[in-house]
């Protein structure tokens, strides 16, 4: 377990939107969780039982993929991460550590499979 958190450390307030036509129990929900500044998205909300769509855990495969609709991520943990996908802001929930309040719109594999096709970026898509 890591050490008690310092003053420096106070945790951000993430508000996640899950689409009505995700695969989750909080479809068209809202939820409000709070991540320290050391702490990835993903694994806080699995902290909250909430169960965001993720394979790998690494920033490698894009199943995490996110909408970011407010706010800043450090994402320099994820093994695959392009400026393209920041400059989209696309950003990968296994290994985004908040860096302010965030508002993220859950549930963007897809979006993020067409994005890296566009850019020539694997894991992308077979060219159609
Ligand atoms: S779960 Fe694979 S990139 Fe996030």
């Amino acid at each position: 377990m890591s050490p008690p958190s310092h003053g420096s450390h106070v945790s951000h307030t993430v508000e996640i939107v899950v689409p009505e036509d995700a695969d989750l129990d909080e479809a068209g929900e809202t939820i409000e969780i709070e991540v320290s500044p050391d702490e990835f998205v993903l694994a806080a909300a699995r902290g909250e039982e909430i169960w965001l769509p993720a394979d790998c855990q690494q920033g490698w495969c894009t199943t995490c993929a996110a909408r970011l609709l407010r706010g800043g991520v450090d994402q320099s943990a994820a093994k695959r991460y392009y400026e393209a996908d920041e400059e989209e802001n696309l950003i990968l929930t296994c290994t985004a550590k908040p860096r302010s309040d965030l508002r993220i719109e859950v549930g963007k594999h897809e979006e993020m499979l067409d994005h890296r096709a566009e850019h020539d970026k694997p894991p992308g898509r077979a060219k159609r």
